[in-house]
């Protein structure tokens, strides 16, 4: 399960995505999952699959905290717990329940952890724990495996190029001049500075472990950043959710014009980046690269050594005790 991306905290959207009595279904990393409110209003998730006959627990419906299967009604609480097992009052459920995910709601964001028994909390950026600070988001799809669409987050020789009209266009006239990029190790993953001609930019990002970008572009005396996260669908589709937070122009009704700022220059990189091949990032030395390409390079090694093969087993099921379980 959750291959190649096993035993991480992803964001997968705002804590306000999970409406109380909604199942919200989503795939991550190969596996259906599906969120809701437990009893205490707790976001919490489980793996869309009914332990009974596989079927999708999100086309079922919420009530009270619990989520019904819609093939035979069994419910299940935010644990997985078997509440109810219709026709079979004898049944015990202990063995009956549906496999939790953890969850938390942390900075405004709703989080999954990709495996069953986190060892860390997920880390969050500042920027979303500052009480000043509005944030707006929305999610686009591509077509492209989920390292392709990181590495472009992290890229910024392409600017110039690719973002002319939007984010690039401070970055000078594109080509023939140099740009110098360093990339910081810290703790939640690496700070990327440039330089062009020598002059440092105005703006950096932070690469945050696993999967997340954030662009601090903070005008004079303001706070502006643009966040991605790139979320693996499966192998050949990535969900992007996008977050701009800033301090200023705080209206929600303003939400619209940055979130269509956002998806104006994601949209300016979508067909770029859906048209590399290979699908998924070669490891070796298959690609030709140079000295700015520095980021994507640490991030493949990033990759490679924490990702790339890892995997999670589900707990395995007690056994039926009951003389009427089978
Ligand atoms: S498949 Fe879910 S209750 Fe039967
Ligand atoms: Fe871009």
């Amino acid at each position: 399960m959750f291959e190649n991306f096993a035993n991480v905290w992803t964001i997968v959207g705002l804590a306000s995505d999970v409406i109380a009595g909604k199942p919200l279904a989503m795939r991550v990393a190969g596996e259906r999952v599906v969120f809701f409110r437990d009893g205490a209003g707790k976001a919490v998730a489980l793996m869309d699959q009914c332990p009974h006959r596989g079927v999708a627990l999100s086309l079922g419906r919420v009530s009270h905290g619990e989520i019904e299967c819609p093939f035979h009604g069994w419910r299940f609480d935010g644990a997985g717990r078997n509440c109810h097992v219709p026709w079979n009052p004898d049944a015990k459920t202990d063995h009956l329940g549906a496999h939790a995910l953890p969850v938390r709601e942390a900075g405004g964001l709703l989080w999954l952890f990709t495996g069953f028994e986190p060892t860390l909390e997920p880390s969050v950026s500042d920027t979303f724990l500052l009480r000043n600070a509005v944030v707006c988001g929305q999610c686009v799809t591509w077509r492209a495996h989920w390292t392709r669409v990181m590495e472009n987050m992290l890229d910024m020789p392409h600017l110039p190029f690719v973002h002319r009209k939007t984010i690039g266009k401070q970055v000078g006239p594109a080509g023939g001049r140099r740009m110098d990029l360093a990339w910081e190790e810290q703790p939640f993953g690496a700070r990327v500075w440039g330089k062009v001609d020598g002059a440092p930019r105005p703006s950096h990002l932070e690469y945050r472990y696993p999967n997340a970008m954030e662009l601090f572009i903070d005008p004079p005396g303001k706070l502006l950043r643009l966040s991605a996260i790139c979320i693996p669908e499966d192998e050949a589709t990535t969900r992007l959710v996008l977050l701009t937070a800033r301090n200023f122009a705080r209206s929600s009704l303003l939400d619209p014009v940055f979130r269509w700022m956002n998806r104006r220059i994601a949209r300016e990189d979508q067909q770029i980046v859906e048209s590399s091949l290979p699908a998924v990032i070669p490891l070796g030395g298959q690609e030709a690269s140079v000295r700015t390409d520095a980021p994507t390079l640490a991030f493949r090694r990033i990759y490679r050594q924490k990702l790339l093969g890892g995997t999670v087993v589900a707990p395995a099921r007690s056994e039926p005790t009951g003389s009427g379980d089978v």
